[in-house]
């Protein structure tokens, strides 16, 4: 079958056309085009939902037809319509959704409501290209399954016994790791968002010199606290004179450092707790190079002789951050149809 999938939660605009049967365990990618206002909210350093709203109307319609190029008859040939319905900004999921409701309204299609973030999970169900592949295992994962999900407005782990059997085993408290990195970012005066570049500026440091705090690290549940850090980092900020490019690299690299110490030490406990099979990242923090490489060198050392017989799944880097693809693959492995009618937008959906 095939499936038109459409994500308008944030600041992208997305559509993507994936192509599944029945018994396929991972999905293929047939188009993914990803429209983003990201330069006009990196001049304001963050997202104004109107800003990206207004955008987002812009873009819906060109970045379908874009997706659509791939088929010869879209009307007759898309078998389903998947979109995001939250979480998100009010204003650019309404655009999504209405959009989807209409088309599936004139092409008769069904429609199947998505939530965002099982979406990052789903990314790692897509078969990719070879020459994008990086620790990405060509079967699909096993189950059970632990996910981490690390985006700018959510950190979340879940344990996933199968498609469509969840259970949410914690989250953040307060900010969600992207958004520590986002809020830093500004502190030491670099664009946003932050993410990416304070995984740059750290590359060419390899000591942990200000040891800033593991908020929770052994707190015995799965629950993560991030705001904490964005004051520590405040305070260094404070106290140097002058903000050069070494001392801002320095506190990157700790910061990041910090952070991921807490992510997967949290994700491993679960991991042995629900003997898991696989670990599954998802979101844009987990396009962080090393991010992967320090989850993959923990499971492969954990305990000291033998590692973890666990597969490490991560998307592909333009599959962490937000895009369609992964809502056409959330929509498949979750098959559940809406009427066009009652679809509706749920800004403040989590998991059930
Ligand atoms: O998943 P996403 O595209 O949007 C949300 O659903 O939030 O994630 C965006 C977040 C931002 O906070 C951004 O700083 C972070 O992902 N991010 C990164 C990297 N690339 C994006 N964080 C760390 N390292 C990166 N390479
Ligand atoms: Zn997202």
């Amino acid at each position: 079958m095939l499936i038109l999938g459409i994500e308008t939660s944030c600041d992208e605009t997305s559509a993507a056309i994936i192509k599944a049967d029945r018994n396929d365990n991972k999905v293929k990618l047939l188009s993914n085009v990803v429209a983003t206002s990201l330069s006009l909210h990196a001049k304001t350093g963050g997202i104004i939902p109107e800003v990206a709203a207004r955008e987002q109307i812009k873009y819906i319609i060109p970045v379908i037809k874009e997706s659509l190029k791939v088929l010869k008859n879209p009307e007759k040939e898309i078998d389903a319509i998947a979109v995001t319905v939250g979480p998100g900004l009010i204003g650019s999921l309404l655009i999504g959704v209405e959009t989807a409701r209409t088309i599936s309204y004139i092409w008769k299609k069904p429609l199947i409501g998505v939530n965002h973030l099982f979406g990052h999970i789903y990314a790692n169900f897509i078969n990719d290209l070879p020459s994008t592949i990086d620790h990405l295992p060509s079967a699909a994962p096993e189950f059970p399954a632990i996910a981490l999900i690390v985006s700018g407005g959510h950190t979340d782990l879940l344990l996933m016994e199968q498609h469509g059997k969840t259970k949410w085993l914690g989250g953040t408290r307060d900010d969600a790791a992207g958004e520590a990195f986002d809020k830093t970012g500004r502190l030491l005066n670099l664009p946003y968002p932050g993410g990416p570049y304070i995984e740059k500026m750290a590359m060419g440091i390899n000591k942990d010199i200000y040891n800033f705090p593991r908020p929770l690290i052994d707190s015995n549940d799965f629950d993560f606290s991030f705001s904490g850090l964005k004051t520590a980092v405040l305070r260094e900020v404070q106290k140097t004179r002058v903000l050069d490019n070494k001392t801002t690299a320095e506190i990157c690299y700790s910061l990041q450092t910090a952070v991921f110490d807490i992510l997967i030490k949290k994700t491993l406990d679960a991991a042995l707790k629900y003997n898991a099979k696989s670990i599954l990242l998802g979101g844009g923090v987990a396009a962080n190079q090393t991010l992967r490489n320090e989850f993959k060198l923990k499971i492969e050392n954990y305990p000291p002789a033998g590692g973890l017989k666990i597969e490490l799944c991560v998307p592909t880097k333009s599959l962490c951050t937000d895009n369609a693809g992964m809502i056409a693959a959330a929509g498949f492995f979750n098959y559940k149809e809406t009427n066009w009618q009652k679809i509706t937008v749920n800004p403040e959906l989590y998991f059930d």
